[in-house]
């Protein structure tokens, strides 16, 4: 029977490189939601749609092409995988992601997914409106300076420079934004085993929700 195993939590937490990690452990697939959000964010703002352009948002998210491969997203056929991981985008997709009728709309694309197999699903409410009878429930976290200071360590290793100050202030902005939102705010679901990876490296915490994953996998087998 195919699982879904969901990971939620804020901004700059690990979530994508632990889903990675656990997917690839437990040799299934795995989905980046925001990627999406990010996707559509930067297809509605090139096409100069705002976020307040209710009928506009719905008439093109039901023409586009949404292709989703792991961690790769393509729209209406273009790659745009690389190009969404930007501030610029971080920011815009804050904001689009907000908006009611994009969440519907992206909703059961987002579900669509299991028919392929099972899942490990990251994102902000994976657990708690995408996939609320998912098997397995974690809420990743970390305080918003260890969040800083792995982004400002990435992005110096890829060669990025960005002042920690603004990554930790454009980390608590966005935050505050994803919590005080009205729909689908970022929140603990039910159910979910909370940690927080302030003092723990990735393989740690890949470590840790594999061994909760496979120690329920196996004791379904045997019921
Ligand atoms: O995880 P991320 O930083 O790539 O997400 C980009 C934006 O999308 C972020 O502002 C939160 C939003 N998002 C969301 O609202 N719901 C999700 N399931 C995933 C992301």
């Amino acid at each position: 029977m195919p699982y879904v195993v969901t990971i939620d939590g804020p901004a700059g937490a690990g979530k994508s490189s632990v889903a990675k990690g656990l997917a690839k452990k437990l040799g299934v697939n795995y989905l980046n939601t925001g990627a999406i959000y990010r996707a559509v964010s930067l297809f509605l703002n090139d096409a100069g749609i705002a976020p307040d352009e209710d009928k506009k948002i719905i008439e093109a998210l039901n023409k586009i092409k949404l292709e989703i491969n792991n961690e790769q997203v393509l729209i209406n056929g273009n790659d745009v995988t690389q190009q969404i991981r930007t501030p610029k985008i971080d920011g815009l997709a804050s904001v689009y992601s907000a908006v009611p009728c994009v969440r519907e709309a992206l909703l059961e694309i987002q579900q669509r997914q299991i028919n392929y197999g099972s899942l490990i699903v990251e994102g902000r409410d994976t657990g708690s409106v995408i996939f609320p009878e998912a098997e397995f429930k974690f809420f990743l976290t970390a305080t918003p300076e260890a969040r800083a200071m792995r982004r400002f360590i990435q992005n110096k290793n890829k060669g990025i420079h960005e002042n920690y100050d603004d990554i930790l202030k454009s980390i608590k902005q966005r935050d505050k934004h994803d919590s005080e939102r009205k729909i689908s705010p970022l929140s603990v679901p039910e159910g979910a085993v909370f940690i927080d990876s302030s003092d723990m490296t990735e393989e740690q915490v890949i470590e840790k929700l594999f061994s909760h994953v496979n120690n329920l996998l196996r004791s379904k087998k045997e019921s």
